[in-house]
């Protein structure tokens, strides 16, 4: 036994190099199956990582279980590596889970020239639709109307905005797809909006990263379980909702993505063409994965700008002179944000701070490359630490604290930065990026016009605590605020 052990550590820990020799990236000794697991804290692995790296440098890797995965870390590498050798670190890593639940159709978990024509088409059809840049500001405009509305209703009392802002986004992401939105009371909006996120939090748990590492082992777990359950419910309701749109097609007229995928495949089968990427999967994926990414990590996003500016009461109120000096109390409008640094630098601070995906999702080596003196064989697991890019203490002035003079320059004039890679970078930079950009400008500036936000009564703005619940979306831990009218 103790010799199949030292076989398998070997084997595990790489020391069995091949004929020529070959530098793999350093990193901690793994031990025989369960690799760095006891280096790793699963409940907050960004942040392990992070100290990783500055003992093994911007290029290292770690075992999860049998599982290796290189690690880049810093705004240098991780820009070089995404950037500069995009195809080779471009492909998606597919992990068990994942292919359990989706089997590599739809865009987010998807390779090859599948996961490149279905990325084509979206960002087109977003195009036309969302990112138009007047038709996603209209429907950013509207939906912002019913957000005002619902937290009016709880009178400066205290509430969750979890649900409300949940709402906000899955309904322009609807708008985009199916061409229409749903009521805030709708039941059934309201269970595919619970479940979508209820997957998401549960494919971050330790469990599922266990699963993924041992899937011979853990198949039985219930995150597992759920997820699987949440995904088939979630297939069925997206069927039914394509079903309708299928009876009253109009092939001259798309009301949303949906429309544009049918008129293409009927297109394609006219054609008579064989090998089609518009088959009823990648459709059914596809609509799915544009709510997976694109509801959560915007409401996500915005509830830690409202945290925020309720823990630093000074900074909102800069945000609401400046709002008001610019604005008043008119609508707001997407051309007002180059007369506004001071919110647009609060924006980007929200999202450089709170780093929502601190590890991106992971990426996988197309082929066999030498990376900063390093071989990486291809298909390795990569993580592009993001958090790392972020908090890059080489680029930012004080990267663990609040403050908006990141993306300012003296005269007070916004500043772009490119270490700012909170979308990620390359050939698998997020899809959503310009309508998550609008979105988050458009509805977080209309709640501050409208509101103050203040931690409860009783509950001093030091006692609001800024640790993350974490999940594949790091979130705030949950909490209540007053939206105070500022009529
Ligand atoms: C991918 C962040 C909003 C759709 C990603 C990735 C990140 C990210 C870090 C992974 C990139 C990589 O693999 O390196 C965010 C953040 C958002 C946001 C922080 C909001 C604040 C959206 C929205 C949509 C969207 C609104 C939909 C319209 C996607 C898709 C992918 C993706 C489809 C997969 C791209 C691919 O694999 O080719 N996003 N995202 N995201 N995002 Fe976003």
């Amino acid at each position: 036994a103790v010799a199949v052990l030292l076989v398998l550590s070997c084997l595990v820990s790489g020391s069995f190099t091949s004929q020529e020799q070959v530098k793999e990236p350093p990193g901690p000794r793994p031990l025989p199956l369960l690799g760095n697991l006891l280096h790793l804290d699963l409940k907050r692995p960004d942040k392990t990582l992070c100290e990783l790296s500055k003992k093994y440098g911007s290029v290292f890797k770690v075992y999860f279980g049998t599982n290796k995965v290189v690690v880049l870390s810093g705004y240098k590498t991780v820009k070089e590596a995404l950037v500069s050798h995009t195809e080779e670190f471009g492909d998606r890593y597919i992990s068990p889970l994942v292919y359990d639940a989706n089997q590599g159709h739809g865009i987010l978990f998807a390779n090859g020239e599948s996961w490149k024509e279905m990325r084509r088409f979206a960002l087109s059809t977003l195009r036309d639709f969302g990112m138009g840049k007047r038709v996603a500001e209209d429907k950013i405009l509207e939906e912002c109307c019913h957000l005002i509305k619902i937290f009016e209703e709880h009178q400066g009392k205290p509430f969750d905005t979890t649900c409300p802002v949940n709402y906000a986004t899955s309904n322009i992401i609807s708008s985009i797809v199916y061409g229409s939105r749903f009521e805030y009371s709708d039941p059934r909006f309201k269970k595919l909006v619970k479940r979508a996120n209820e997957t998401i939090r549960m494919t971050g748990s330790a469990q599922i990263q266990l699963y993924n590492m041992f899937p011979w082992l853990f198949s039985w777990i219930k995150n597992r379980q759920l997820i699987l359950k949440n995904v088939e419910m979630s297939i069925r309701d997206v069927k039914d909702l394509i079903k309708h749109l299928k009876e009253t097609l109009n092939p001259h007229m798309c009301r949303g993505l949906v429309d544009c995928f049918l008129i293409r495949k009927q297109k394609e089968e006219e054609s008579g063409g064989t090998e089609t990427h518009y088959h009823e999967m990648n459709l059914l994926f596809t609509v799915t994965n544009l709510f997976a990414a694109g509801t959560d990590t915007t409401a996500t996003t915005l509830r830690w700008g409202l945290l925020f500016m309720a823990k630093y009461p000074q900074i909102q109120n800069q945000v609401q002179e400046e709002l008001s000096r610019v604005v008043g109390s008119r609508q707001i409008r997407v051309d007002d944000r180059k007369n506004l640094p001071y919110t647009d630098a609060v924006i980007h601070e929200t999202q450089r701070l709170a780093s929502i995906v601190p590890m991106s999702l992971p990426h996988k080596t197309s082929r066999d490359l030498t990376f900063q003196g390093y071989f990486i064989k291809k298909g390795t697991i990569v993580f592009p630490l993001l958090t790392s890019v972020l908090y890059d203490e080489s680029e930012w002035e004080s990267p663990h604290t609040f403050n908006p003079s990141h993306f300012l320059d003296k005269e007070g004039k916004f500043i772009r930065r490119d270490a700012f890679m909170a979308f990620s970078a390359g050939r698998r930079v997020c899809l959503g990026e310009s309508l998550a950009k609008m979105e988050l400008f458009l509805f977080f500036t209309t709640l501050l016009q409208h509101f103050h936000f203040t931690p409860l009564p009783g509950v001093t703005e030091d006692d609001l605590d800024l640790t993350p619940a974490v999940g594949l979306v790091y979130s705030p831990s949950p909490h209540e605020l007053c939206a105070i009218s500022r009529q």
